[in-house]
């Protein structure tokens, strides 16, 4: 039987599976593995089940002991781990695609509606019952015929132009490549970046985390935003210069922005949190009972297909 080190809490069907499955190592009080940790525990495992909150950076990578074959992401993302290093010790990396398409581009929507609609603020109003209501009170920006920018028009940013096209929005999208007419469903593909931002009264940031999308909503690309655009993130923290987003929102370049994730989680910039208008939540984009479990399910199905054949149709490295 193949043993695995699972490194985070998972949801209790997806931990019975996992044990009639392989000689597993839990973790059931949920602690945050150190990166010595991780290496510690995983001593004698054939592979790792890991979550995104797990650093496995190439250092890391070349203490783990030999025996260990995949790294079986329990996210879509993979920024948290070093695919090339990975590749070099000759370890797969696998991940969960699709599964968190609907979930994900739902909080995609919350951000875009919580940003616009000034839920941050109204919510504090309510709580405090300190409002009134009148005529101008909390007049937000509306969505129906607005234009919304999707950058990186993956599974997801497909789902979120599908809805906000339902919304009445106009949707434009700038991707590596241009997708085709029936892919795009309406969508308005931009060349570039800069392109892209220009026509974005609201950005939705969807793309992987690289080394090609680190910090590529920074200092000069915002300025190619239209004046009072309003900007939301729910795909990796990395992609975002928090200092010269913040910079953006202070000079009021930038109205509004829904952040579902940060640059060095859990904390984030406290620049955010001096702004009302910084709509806020703690990485949800995947939350939801059907959905984590249908990932857990997924990256469990990774290692069984992986120790079969060798090999796993969402290998990603
Ligand atoms: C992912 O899978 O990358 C999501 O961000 C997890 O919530």
């Amino acid at each position: 039987m193949k043993k695995i080190l699972v490194t985070r809490k998972l949801l209790q069907s997806n931990e019975e599976r996992l044990k009639k499955l392989y000689d597993v190592k839990l973790n059931s009080n949920d602690e945050l593995y150190s990166q010595n940790k991780l290496v510690e525990m995983s001593e004698g495992c054939d592979g790792i089940l890991s979550a995104l909150t797990d650093k496995l950076d190439e250092e890391t990578i070349n203490e783990l002991p030999h025996s260990i074959k995949i790294l079986s992401n329990f996210a879509v993302g993979f920024g948290n781990i070093d695919l090339e290093a990975a590749k070099k010790r000759g370890i797969a990396v696998t991940n969960t695609p699709e599964v968190l398409t609907d979930a994900t581009a739902e909080i995609g929507i919350l951000l875009i509606l919580g940003a616009c609609r000034r839920a941050a603020e109204g919510i504090e109003g309510a709580r405090s019952s300190n409002w009134k209501w009148s005529a101008d009170y909390l007049i937000g920006k509306q969505l129906t015929g607005s234009r919304l920018g999707i950058l990186g028009m993956g599974r997801i940013g497909k789902k979120i132009a599908k809805i906000a096209k339902s919304l009445g929005m106009i949707i434009h999208y700038h991707n590596r490549s241009k997708l085709s007419s029936d892919q795009e469903n309406g969508a308005i593909y931009q060349k570039d970046l800069k392109s892209l931002m220009s026509v974005s009264d609201v950005l939705s940031v969807c793309c992987p985390a690289s080394k090609e999308t680190v910090n590529m909503i920074n200092k000069e690309t915002l300025e190619f935003l239209p004046k009072g655009a309003v900007v939301t993130n729910v795909a990796r923290g990395d992609i975002v210069d928090d200092d010269a987003l913040i910079d953006a929102l202070n000079r009021r370049k930038v109205y509004a922005v829904g952040l579902d994730v940060y640059k060095g989680e859990p904390n984030l910039n406290p620049g955010y949190l001096k702004h009302k208008s910084a709509f806020i939540l703690p990485h949800l984009g995947s939350a939801t009972k059907e959905t984590r479990t249908a990932m857990a399910n997924l990256a469990i199905d990774n290692l069984e297909e992986f120790f079969k054949s060798g090999n796993c149709k969402n290998k990603v490295n």
